[in-house]
């Protein structure tokens, strides 16, 4: 056990999918996974571990933002040893030609900071993708996806028109909440780490899909991070 996680050693898999919601833990867990079994809720957390296909699996919700994701990040990753982190979560599109419903990989992910910022000092780490995942997940895609940066925001209210007009400029796909502080972590200790967004809403005109739709775009991008992580 650790802080956050009521995991016994060994109730972690190897490969941990990480969803922002933990009813998508478990809801994902019931609809994917072989004998999922709960092995944490500490704060409501929930964890599931399983199988698919014969192959460990966890799924861990990690709460909103970086903050929340470093905490979740760092103890699968440092005390119940997770080689393959996945996020699976949603983002708001920032370029014309992507839709909702979209998948987005995110090879890069641009910040104004992150919880290890501070420890780079004047360096401006560029947290990007595991290639193979990357890569796989690619080829295993039943929707539309688009593959290149994101940024990482710490607000989801963000009323800064002007980083919206330099990150579409500069060819920004999405924005999401979690990703720099994820590669940031998996660059540390060389873990592998890739995040798979569904497009739940489209930050130039304002739309965003309806709740029933985001679970079928949750499913999609559950069985492309399983097919990334064991293909
Ligand atoms: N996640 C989904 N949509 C988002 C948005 N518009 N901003 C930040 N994070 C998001």
């Amino acid at each position: 056990m650790t802080f956050h996680i009521g995991a016994k050693p060994g109730e972690i898999a190897g490969t941990c999918l990480l969803p922002g919601d933990p009813y998508r833990a478990r809801w994902a867990a019931e609809r994917f996974l072989e004998s999922p079994r709960l092995v944490s809720e500490t704060r409501g957390m929930l964890a599931y571990t399983g199988t698919w296909h014969g192959n460990p699996v966890t799924l861990h919700g990690t709460g909103m933002g970086m903050p929340s994701m470093s905490i979740y990040a760092n103890e699968l990753i440092r005390d119940y040893g997770a080689r393959t982190l996945i996020r699976v979560g949603s983002c708001g599109a920032l370029q014309p030609q992507i839709g909702l419903r979209d998948v987005v990989l995110a090879q890069a992910a641009s910040s104004i900071g992150s919880p290890s910022t501070s420890i780079f000092r004047e360096l401006r780490f560029a947290p990007v993708a595991d290639f193979d995942l990357l890569a796989k997940a690619r080829a295993a895609a039943p929707v539309p996806v688009h593959v290149g940066g994101i940024f990482t925001s710490d607000t989801f209210y963000d009323e800064r028109s002007d980083l919206t007009d330099q990150l579409q400029r500069h060819g920004c796909l999405a924005v999401e909440m979690e990703t720099a502080e994820l590669y940031t972590l998996a660059a540390r200790y060389q873990r592998r780490a890739l995040s798979i967004l569904t497009v739940s809403d489209h930050i130039l005109t304002g739309a965003a899909l309806p709740a029933p739709d985001r679970e079928t775009g949750f499913a999609a991008m559950i069985e492309m991070a399983l097919h990334a992580a064991f293909a």
